[in-house]
């Protein structure tokens, strides 16, 4: 008899602790699961808007002016950005100011001997936004001296 009621005791004991492990196991599962559906909870360890605040600075434009790369904000200038500023700096381009037609001679001598790739129709859109961001400088010499106090050379 006390035997039997021994056996029964352990018996009670043995499913108590199936119970517990079941139970952590539920709740293990359960965090899991909202850890992947819903990471905005935080219960993982990514911080996606902090993912976004990068993403979102790369192509930032502050007082018209491209921050990556220097270059003026208007229109086609992703498309320089994209095309002109993977090989050299975007300096190297800004500084150089050309006409449309001088544009596409360097374009097209990049192409043939620095492997730039075919531009198609974005050349005539990169070409319009160099000519109308950096236009030729029109002065090529500066300007004749005035008002200058002479004086008379003695013998
Ligand atoms: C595949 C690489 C590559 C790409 C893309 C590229 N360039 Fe170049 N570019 C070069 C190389 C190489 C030079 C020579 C650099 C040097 O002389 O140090 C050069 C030189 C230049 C120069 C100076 C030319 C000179 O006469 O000194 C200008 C201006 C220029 N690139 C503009 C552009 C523009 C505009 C684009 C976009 C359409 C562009 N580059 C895209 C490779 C490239």
């Amino acid at each position: 008899m006390d035997q039997n009621k021994e056996f029964q005791e352990r018996i009670k004991k043995a499913e108590q602790t199936a119970h517990r492990a079941a139970y952590v196991t539920f709740f293990a599962a359960l965090l899991l699961l909202l850890t992947i559906y819903y990471p905005q909870l935080g219960l993982g360890e990514t911080k996606p808007e902090v993912i976004a605040e990068v993403v979102e600075d790369e192509d930032r434009i502050e007082n018209g002016i491209h921050l990556r790369t220097g270059l003026k904000d208007g229109e086609g200038l992703m498309t320089v950005v994209n095309n002109c500023t993977n090989c050299h700096s975007a300096k190297l381009v800004t500084q150089n100011r050309m006409t449309a037609e001088r544009w596409n001679t360097t374009i097209k001598w990049m192409q043939e001997t620095q492997s730039l790739w075919e531009l198609g129709e974005d050349q005539k859109i990169i070409v319009d936004y160099l000519v109308k961001n950096y236009p030729p400088q029109k002065k090529g010499r500066r300007l004749a001296l005035t008002n200058i106090e002479w004086y008379e050379l003695e013998d």
